[in-house]
């Protein structure tokens, strides 16, 4: 399989515009339509493990070199680590994400699944607990960073995260909810010694929630890479999802997937990898077959018709991000 490349950012690494997040496969439960289907072997440690480099496998041998994990997906740092360990690759480049704690205690439901602490202190314990996963950690990201958090005026994290990228590290944010452009406007102000602080940002944006757009493109023209997750909306641009209020929007992708001969999950990611500006989509599959019906979006290039069919389902960004609010944990 050839996936495209593009360049994570002005001065950033060349890589296949598809990757991999392990957000789903690090833990038990997760917001994913349908989740709780994708681990017949269970839940104990060693077969998760043993899961999530079956996927690592794969999707390596697909040809994507991006791999995305976060403190907060249980063990998905860890799980990485172990794979790194015995592959040994010289050409993997992994982002993670600090500023929230795993607190589910390995169940599926729980009172809390993570705890957000944008702090001084919790970056440094949490870049202490990361980066055992060097040389292959290239990225470090903010975890849904928000203006209300206050982190952007944090001086101190700022400082701290300067002197990260001092050290040869590729600073981040990753964003979610209404006030994604906010913050990336926000963001996009932070200087750190006469560049932006900020190398990359990790966004949602899909049919649905097509909303930062334009901002992108500014980030992307100003020399920032660009990252796209959520891509399939948690899996409710699958055939998964049996909403009535899908139901056109279902029926035209099933139409444009048949033309094109692949699943309406490539159709939903090619229209995202039809964006000048994603320089990176990641996937979030946690099963063999979703990662390679995923994957065949790299080969899918949509006609303009198609492209317009499709930005007509967008939802108002309130609208999307109050029904992405109602996901349960699975
Ligand atoms: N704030 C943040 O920083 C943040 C937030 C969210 C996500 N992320 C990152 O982005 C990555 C991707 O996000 P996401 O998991 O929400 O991605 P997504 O691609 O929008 O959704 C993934 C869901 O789609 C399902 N799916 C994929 N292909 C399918 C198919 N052919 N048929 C049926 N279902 C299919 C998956 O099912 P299966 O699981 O069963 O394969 C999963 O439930 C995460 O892993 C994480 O690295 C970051």
């Amino acid at each position: 399989m050839i996936i495209p490349t593009a360049s994570l950012g002005h001065d950033g690494p060349q890589l296949p515009r598809l990757g991999l997040g392990l957000a789903a496969l690090g833990r038990p439960g997760y917001i994913n339509l349908g989740h709780e289907n994708d681990f017949a072997e269970g839940y104990v440690i060693e077969a998760m493990e043993r899961r999530t480099h079956r996927m690592l496998d794969m999707a390596y041998a697909s040809g994507m070199r991006y791999f995305d994990v976060a403190r907060s997906y249980g063990r998905a740092e860890q799980f990485m680590q172990s794979w790194l360990e015995v592959n040994q690759p010289d050409d993997v480049y992994v982002g993670s994400k600090w500023g929230y704690t795993y607190t589910a205690d390995w169940q599926v439901e729980a009172e809390r699944h993570e705890v957000k602490e944008h702090s001084l202190t919790k970056l440094n314990q949490q870049w202490a607990e990361s980066k055992v996963l060097l040389p292959y950690l290239k990225l470090y990201q903010i975890h849904s960073a928000t203006l209300e958090s206050g982190v952007l005026d944090n001086e101190a994290v700022l400082e701290r995260l300067g002197e990260l990228k001092a050290s040869g590290l590729k600073i981040g944010l990753s964003l979610s909810g209404v006030h994604q452009y906010d913050t990336l406007a926000r963001a996009m102000l932070i200087r750190w010694e006469g560049a932006y602080l900020f190398d990359v940002v990790q966004v949602t944006y899909n049919i649905l929630e097509p909303s930062m757009g334009n901002i992108l493109q500014q980030a992307v023209d100003s020399g920032m890479g660009v990252i796209v997750k959520e891509a399939l909306a948690n899996g409710r641009l699958t055939m998964r999802n049996h909403d009535p209020a899908f139901a056109k929007t279902k029926e035209t992708l099933t139409q444009i997937a048949r033309a094109h001969q692949c699943g309406m999950d490539a159709v939903a990611l090619a229209f995202v990898l039809a964006q000048p500006w994603a320089n990176m989509v990641l996937s979030g599959a946690a099963v063999e077959t979703h990662l390679e019906a995923n994957l065949a979006a790299a080969r899918i290039v949509l006609t303009g018709d198609e492209m317009e069919q499709l930005a007509q389902f967008a939802l108002t960004t309130e609208q999307y991000w109050q029904d992405r609010s109602r996901l349960a944990w699975n």
